[in-house]
């Protein structure tokens, strides 16, 4: 078995820039990584230091791993700055994934915020593929601006897809964007969904997903149907160095997605 502690080589295949801030690395490790949707590695650069995320890519293809970045401080400043021919290191996969099973024959809503939509992603490829086995796959996603939507080259080849809807919105008006403007909780509002039997997965900053839960909650989706992804800062991504607690668990462990039922008693939870 290979040691959780020591990072596979993975060589930078190709540096897709998807926003000014947002850069998604395709990566070809020494070995084949097999994930599950929703499960997270930690992405290193030798000498510099490692950070959590969740692959973008699909879990069916595990010898190529992508990785969507949003720059924000010192590891992934410096992971920006990679080219093809570089090479990190990666641990994991960590986390217990999310919890697709509970998906079967219900309609899923995922909604996402700013580079959140990366996390989801590899659900997305998971729902794509496995399409017969739910009712329907609603993506409702929000960005600050038009200039920061991630993915956008995807998004219109999403909504074609057979039982698959999209809808985003931007914050604030803006020169030239003739779509919805308001908060992603603005895509709620209507919503043609069965809330007794639809399920959740979001994912987005720590104050969107306070808000978008609380409108969930409103219009009346149980708590065991909403997952939350928790992507707080992490270290060991292994349950040891007790970083990420939230009550009596660990994100990187019984998470990062976590059931909002089980958190929801937990004060500050979510923020
Ligand atoms: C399970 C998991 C999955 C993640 N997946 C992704 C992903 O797919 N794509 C992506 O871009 N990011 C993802 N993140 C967030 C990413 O790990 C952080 O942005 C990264 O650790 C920042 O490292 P840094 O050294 O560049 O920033 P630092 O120099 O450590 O910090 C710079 C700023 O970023 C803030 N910050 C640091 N970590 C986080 C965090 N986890 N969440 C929010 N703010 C943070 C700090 O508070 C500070 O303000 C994920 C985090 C977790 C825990
Ligand atoms: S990151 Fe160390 S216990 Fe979760």
């Amino acid at each position: 078995m290979d040691n959780a502690f020591v990072p596979m080589p993975a060589v930078v295949e190709d540096v897709i820039t998807e926003t000014p801030t947002i850069k998604t690395f395709v990566l070809s490790p020494e070995r084949p990584i097999s994930f599950r949707a929703g499960q997270f590695m930690q992405l290193g650069i030798p000498g510099l230091g490692e950070a959590p995320f969740t692959p973008s890519s699909s879990p069916f293809v595990p010898e190529r791993m992508e990785i969507t970045i949003l720059r924000t401080g010192s590891v992934t400043n410096a992971l920006h700055t990679l080219a093809p021919g570089a090479v990190v290191g990666l641990r994991g996969p960590f986390g217990r994934g999310y919890p697709v099973d509970h998906f079967e024959g219900r309609e899923v809503l995922v909604v996402g915020g700013g580079v959140g939509l990366a996390p989801l992603r590899a659900l997305l490829f998971w729902l794509f593929h496995e399409i017969d086995r739910v009712k329907r796959v609603s993506i409702k996603y929000g960005s600050r601006e038009p200039a920061e939507l991630c993915f956008r080259r995807l998004h219109e080849e999403w909504g074609r897809l057979p039982k698959v809807d999209f809808t985003c919105t931007i914050d604030r008006p803006a020169p030239g964007w003739d779509g919805r403007v308001g908060l992603v909780t603005t895509l709620l509002d209507g919503l043609d969904v069965d809330v007794k039997e639809a399920v959740v997965v979001s994912c987005g900053p720590e104050v969107m997903l306070k808000f978008v839960t609380l409108k969930l909650c409103d219009l009346g989706f149980p708590p065991e149907h909403i997952f939350l992804s928790m992507n707080r800062n992490m270290s060991c991504g292994m349950g040891l160095c007790g970083r990420c607690n939230v009550g009596p668990f660990y994100l990187c462990k019984d998470g990062p997605d976590m059931c909002y039922a089980d958190i929801k008693d937990i004060p500050y939870a979510l923020g």
